[in-house]
């Protein structure tokens, strides 16, 4: 027997202010034609000014919980993967925590960028499979639009903010690949990659700061990357491209997620796609785009799941998972 991480519970949070690509055609250089053909992306949510990420992460959660039908101090861990928390500390986490009305639990905040939901995802699973937690949230959470320099056309028109919540509760399983919950993961990331996606600024250097990104370079990393450690968490559990029901990739970039599936052997019809409708919500984007995928009817229980991911650092992973 086998104790495994099983989702028994998801949702998401979008912002209620939808901007489309025509709006930057007011302020910048660029078009909706451009926008949409070079990322994919149509439209992404912006936070209202006194919405912060622990307020999106919050409304996700409750989400996840009320799928379950479980309430918050039935939770044992909240993670919240997040590279733009609310506040320097404490952690988003311990603020959903507060937000959702859990007592009883512990929390805190993961930081890996776009892939924080591949490496929070991970540590939920091993957090569960070390018998730390019975059931873990695992959200993830931002708000980019407070970290974008609106001058820069490159960059800006690229990002959006929202939330994702899964829940994790340990259950048995048999051992084999058949079992609901997480299979594998694999994990990755090279400090030498720093100046191809960082944000100019924290709280030493004593300023927020903006994104700044090699796009190109990203976009050539991104590809190689992703493929090779999906092909790897699939390897380790001995599970190849064929049994894979779902691919759910970070959504940055259409032309990123039809090149990676591609070379992972899955064709689009097995790739869940919320970029148009999000832009990049970074950490936020694929536990949003699980939920999507849920409440679409695309993902239904029992099918085979990868997820990956790659950003800052650069960092990048990959999760199998059976829903
Ligand atoms: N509107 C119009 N023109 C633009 C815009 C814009 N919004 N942005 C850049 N351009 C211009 C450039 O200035 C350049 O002009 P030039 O030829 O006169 O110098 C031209 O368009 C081509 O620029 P490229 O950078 O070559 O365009 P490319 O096809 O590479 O697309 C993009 C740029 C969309 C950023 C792409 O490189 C990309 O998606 N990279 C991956 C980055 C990414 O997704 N990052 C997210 C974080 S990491 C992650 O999540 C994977």
């Amino acid at each position: 027997m086998t104790r495994r991480a099983v989702v028994i519970g998801v949702g998401h949070y979008l912002p209620e202010r939808i901007v489309p690509n025509s709006e930057f055609e007011k302020t910048l250089d660029t078009t909706d034609e451009w926008i949409k053909s070079r990322s994919g992306i149509e439209r992404r949510h912006f936070a209202a000014p006194n919405q912060n990420t622990s307020d999106l992460a919050a409304f996700a959660a409750q989400k996840a919980l009320d799928m379950a039908g479980l309430t918050a101090n039935d939770v044992d861990a909240i993670i919240v993967a997040t590279s733009t928390a609310d506040f320097t500390f404490p952690s988003a986490a311990t603020m959903v925590q507060e937000k959702i009305g859990n007592t009883t639990g512990y929390a805190f905040d993961v930081q890996a960028v776009c892939a924080g939901f591949a490496f929070a995802l991970s540590n939920a699973n091993a957090l569960i499979v070390s018998e730390q937690a019975g059931r873990v949230l695992v959200i993830g959470a931002e708000t980019f639009s407070r970290i974008m320099d609106w001058t820069d056309r490159s960059t800006c028109v690229l990002f959006g903010d929202g939330a994702g919540a899964v829940l994790l509760e340990a259950q048995t399983g048999a051992g084999s690949t058949d079992d609901r919950g997480i299979l594998s993961t694999d994990l990755n990331s090279d400090g030498t990659y720093r100046d191809l996606l960082y944000v100019d600024g924290g709280v030493s250097t004593q300023t927020t700061g903006v994104l700044r990104m090699q796009g190109q370079e990203i976009f050539k990393h991104a590809v190689e990357k992703l493929a090779q450690t999906a092909h790897r968490a699939l390897d380790k559990v001995g599970l190849g491209a064929d049994d894979v029901d779902w691919v759910v990739p970070h959504q940055a970039n259409i032309r990123i997620i039809k090149s990676t599936a591609r070379k992972l052997g899955v064709g689009m019809d097995r790739v869940v796609v919320t970029v148009q409708d999000h832009g990049n919500t970074s950490a936020a984007s694929i536990p949003l785009a699980l939920s999507v995928g849920v409440a679409r009817g695309q993902i239904k229980k029992g099918d085979l799941i990868v997820t990956e991911a790659i950003g800052g650092g650069l960092a990048w992973g990959a999760v199998v998972l059976r829903w």
